[in-house]
């Protein structure tokens, strides 16, 4: 018998196209891990709504855009399970049976929270509040056992713990504890070309759809070192994004280290070190830009791949809502399976006389 893989759920929100931040800092580490784990990927299209509930518009095509990027970053979905958060109510609805373990201080409590507050000057909704329960659905659900994520996630993903524990201890065993799995790297706070931290609406960020020549002209826009006027003045390497670029996306190291011995001593310009990345980052790029050639144009097989992802999750966690529910006390004979047919009912009923009332 081969040993069961242990099961991953991670997910973004479909907020926009993916940039190069989200390429090395999160999508290659789970097209890495997709092999190892029975993998599951979440649109977590509700997710959107709890700041973007205004803009209804833009959900249905970021989806699109969000899976394209996925895929061509190397998400395989033959290994892997595409799920769309919205399609499956489970995801709902354990998130308001959960939300009764979780008090509104702990909520409030979350920094992500918080900082979603201050950073967006907004008036929270209850749904935002509850935004770190609905993602503790979404890793539930599944009995994950691993949650690979960003550091900025990790305060999500301990509220996830506690809550599956407080369960467990109130109702009996019932949920794997999940573990965050941590993607650190220097990639992971990748800076945009204006050296802030890379952001899809900063406007200073490199996405995947975009063409080589756009690329390369945002690259020649970089930030570098700004104590810097001519190319004979000796150059800082050290936090300039120009060479964490090339730390990460040359994959000519002796011609890296070349580079900085001649920008420390002032013997090469701007202008050459950035012509020299554009051609390795275009490089890195060019074999998922090879995959996205051949995903152009394929709209419906793409949602048909999360059709079928979001089908195959389906009765995993409609067996762990009802698990939830039969623990939590809401089981009877009206909930399904039991009222899918009319003899059925009647039989249950028959068998469970005080099963409802
Ligand atoms: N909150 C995550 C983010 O913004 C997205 C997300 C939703 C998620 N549900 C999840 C991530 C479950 C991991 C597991 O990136």
């Amino acid at each position: 018998m081969t040993k069961q893989k242990r099961r991953i759920l991670t997910g973004h929100r479909p907020t926009g196209p993916r940039h190069i931040g989200h390429l090395v800092g999160t999508l290659e580490s789970w097209v890495t891990m997709q092999n190892e784990y029975d993998a599951f990927f979440l649109v977590a299209d509700l997710h959107v709504l709890t700041t973007n509930y205004m803009h209804p518009e833009c959900i249905q095509e970021n989806i699109l855009h969000l899976l394209v990027d996925w895929l061509t970053a190397g998400i395989d979905p033959d290994t892997s399970t595409l799920v769309l958060q919205s399609a499956l109510p489970e995801h709902a609805q354990l998130s308001q049976l959960l939300s009764m373990l979780v008090t509104v201080a702990r909520a409030e409590r979350v920094p992500t929270y918080k900082e979603q507050i201050q950073e967006l000057n907004l008036k929270p909704s209850l749904g935002l509040l509850t935004y770190p329960v609905l993602q503790s659905a979404d890793i539930l659900l599944y009995n994950a056992d691993a949650v690979p994520v960003g550091e900025d996630q990790l305060p999500h993903i301990e509220l996830t713990r506690e809550v599956a524990r407080r369960f467990n201890r109130l109702y009996g065993e019932t949920f794997t504890i999940p573990e965050a799995h941590v993607l650190t790297s220097e990639a992971s706070r990748l800076p945009g070309i204006d050296n802030r931290t890379m952001h899809t609406s900063y406007g200073n960020a490199i996405f995947l759809r975009e063409t080589p020549e756009e690329t390369e002209r945002k690259i020649m826009e970089m930030y570098t070192d700004p104590n810097r006027i001519r190319a004979t003045d000796p150059g800082t390497v050290e936090g300039n994004p120009v060479f964490s670029y090339h730390d990460i996306f040359n994959t000519d190291k002796t011609a890296i280290e070349e580079l900085k011995k001649r920008y420390r001593a002032g013997k090469v310009g701007d202008v050459e070190v950035k012509q020299l990345l554009a051609k390795a980052v275009n490089q890195y790029l060019a074999p998922l830009r090879a995959r996205r050639a051949e995903l152009m144009h394929r709209s419906e097989e793409i949602m048909e791949l999360l059709l079928e992802g979001t089908e195959k999750a389906r009765p995993i966690v409609q067996h762990t809502l009802a698990v939830v529910q039969e623990k939590m006390g809401l089981r009877s004979p009206l909930h399904e399976p039991y009222n899918l047919n009319q003899a059925a009912f009647q039989q249950s009923l028959r068998r469970n006389p005080l099963g409802f009332i």
